[in-house]
């Protein structure tokens, strides 16, 4: 029997951080076990590629329901139906009810296009360059009440250059997506990664609350 922690994925779209963890897992990079992908959006290219990689896959359409209470609670039963320890939030497009982030208060992580605090919510490419920003990037965190508020675990920072526009920025910052979240999720799985009184702890010590940072000046 395998002793991998096993991670449940939430997407809503193209899985592209999906696809990141998909090929560290083959790769031998990362020690866990793809136990399921739930979407909340029907024929979205993440599931595709959560099949040829055999991984289950389960369709939760959100407009199925009356209202977000019940929707949080059938996710949480199918969710908690594959047990796993971690709980991996990747370009998941919803806000959450307190009810379920306190379930999974400590073992849910969440990738968020910014540097938060920085950018909270939509639009954050944009809305970096609009600012003048010299800097852009995004951060790896617990998932809490507060939305894209929880303790960062890794932050990776891009340089916003002078021609972007938000998809160019986009694009390099998504780099650096698929770099941070399977090496936060290889903390997590390795026991290395925690959430103790609400900070990240890496390895018995605090993060700072940015996080660990990394920084890339690649164009
Ligand atoms: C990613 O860029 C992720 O940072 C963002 O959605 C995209 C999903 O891409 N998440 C959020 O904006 C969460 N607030 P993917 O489906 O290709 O992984």
């Amino acid at each position: 029997m395998s002793n991998k922690a096993r991670v449940v994925v939430l997407i809503s779209g193209s899985g592209s951080n999906l696809q990141a963890l998909i090929d560290g897992v083959q790769s031998g990079e990362l020690p866990i076990n793809l136990a399921a992908v739930i979407s909340n959006r029907p024929d979205v290219f993440g599931l595709e590629r959560a099949t040829k990689a055999n991984i289950p896959t389960e369709l939760l359409d959100h407009k199925t329901f009356t209202d977000r209470e019940s929707f949080d609670r059938a996710l949480m039963e199918k969710i908690d139906s594959y047990q796993p320890d971690l709980v991996v939030l990747a370009g998941f497009m919803r806000i959450l009810t307190p009810e379920f982030t306190q379930h999974y208060l400590g073992r849910m992580l969440n990738i968020h296009p910014s540097l938060l605090p920085k950018f909270q919510g939509l639009h954050t490419h944009q809305r970096a360059i609009d600012a003048g920003e010299s800097h852009h990037g995004v951060t790896v965190h617990f998932v809490t009440a507060e939305l894209d508020g929880g303790p960062a675990v890794v932050q990776a920072r891009v340089p916003v250059l002078a021609n972007d526009d938000a998809s160019i920025l986009a694009k390099r910052v998504q780099r650096q997506e698929h770099v941070i979240y399977p090496l936060a999720v290889k903390w997590f799985a390795q026991g290395d990664l925690h959430m103790i009184d609400g900070k990240s702890v890496l390895k018995g010590e605090p993060l700072p609350a940015s996080g660990f940072l990394i920084s890339s000046d690649e164009p």
